[in-house]
């Protein structure tokens, strides 16, 4: 035998010098949900490890993460159910829960990194992502909604606008709400090849946001489609996106894998509370290695070609130095 693969797996300084894939903090973006309250912090059931913060308690949790070298972040509302409404208009009201956790982390870290989730299903009575009209998904009608939730974060400081709502031509649209108001440096990172999963159950636990009626399927991806997911990345690319993001992640590597090898935009991956509930029961029963099954699929991800990965994991994984 000439070739003897082996040989480069001989000894951990060899094993690293031919390492092809690392991950860094640089490379992660950590999930926050806020409630309502002062000094709050309740964990999600479904999520061990994880909380809903008040705003106050959510500036010491960006603090101990920015010492941890964890500098981005994508917010997430827990509204409370009274301020919902058939058009969202919680979503952008000046004051709201949310405009201010985003005005404060940036007031208090000008360094942090915020992305803001711009789509209608934590303000919305009918827990969809858009304007429900006998029981159909309106998507010209939501995107008015949409620019004004995009704008009013983009008042109050985010660096990214994460539009997660999968309606039609949503990007271009908050492209030039933004643009036409001053804000051609706010950033848009779209999730392009967003797929109606089962691996969201636990973050509509957390923020309450479950539909009242049907499924996500008429405007989420069919989980079966992968080409589907180039006509996504091409508009989104057309319509002016900053970067593009496939949700879920570790069921959808080969997605991540194609709209790497069809854009040279980065690639956002999202690591979504199902994917993190399975792994975390598991570790619960003793089934898995916490270290090495967490390691394994933050490694995975960006091998399939993430850049960038939202992870609910990214705070732990600094705190017990295990990049
Ligand atoms: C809502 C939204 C969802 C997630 C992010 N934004 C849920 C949904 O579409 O129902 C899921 C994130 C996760 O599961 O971690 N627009």
């Amino acid at each position: 035998m000439l070739q003897r693969p082996r040989r480069n797996r001989k000894s951990e300084a060899i094993r690293q010098m031919v390492q092809e894939t690392h991950v860094s903090a640089a490379n992660l973006i950590f999930p926050l949900f806020i409630i309502d309250g002062n000094n709050q912090k309740s964990e999600v059931a479904s999520m061990p490890g994880i909380y809903r913060h008040s705003v106050d308690n959510l500036l010491r949790e960006v603090e101990s993460c920015l010492k941890l070298g964890l500098n981005a972040f994508d917010l997430f509302p827990n509204i409370d159910e009274s301020l919902k409404d058939k058009y969202a208009t919680e979503s952008y009201r000046d004051g709201s829960l949310y405009l201010r956790a985003i005005s404060e982390v940036k007031k208090n870290f000008p360094e942090a990194c915020v992305i803001t989730d711009v789509a209608m299903d934590p303000y919305s009575s009918d827990g969809h992502d858009g304007i429900v009209e006998n029981g159909e998904i309106l998507n010209d009608e939501t995107l008015e909604v949409l620019g004004k939730m995009a704008l009013a974060h983009a008042q109050a400081g985010a660096d990214i606008i994460a539009p997660s709502d999968m309606m039609d031509g949503r990007v271009g649209y908050i492209r030039n709400v933004l643009d036409d108001n001053g804000f051609t440096g706010v950033s848009i990172m779209s999730y392009t090849a967003k797929y109606a999963s089962a691996f969201y159950g636990p973050f509509r636990d957390a923020l309450n946001s479950a539909p009242k009626f049907g499924d996500k399927k008429s405007y989420q991806m069919n989980p079966a489609n992968q080409r589907e997911a180039l006509i996504e990345a091409d508009l989104d690319e057309a319509e002016g996106a900053d970067f593009l993001m496939v949700k879920p992640a570790l069921p959808y590597l080969d997605v991540i894998k194609l709209l790497k090898d069809n854009t040279e935009l980065p690639i956002a991956a999202y690591n979504v509370s199902g994917e993190y509930a399975m792994i975390k029961a598991a570790i619960q029963k003793g089934w898995l290695n916490e270290q090495r099954a967490i390691t394994e699929v933050l490694t995975s991800i960006r091998r399939a070609g993430a850049t960038a990965i939202l992870t609910y994991h990214a705070k732990e994984v600094l705190e017990n130095k295990w990049l």
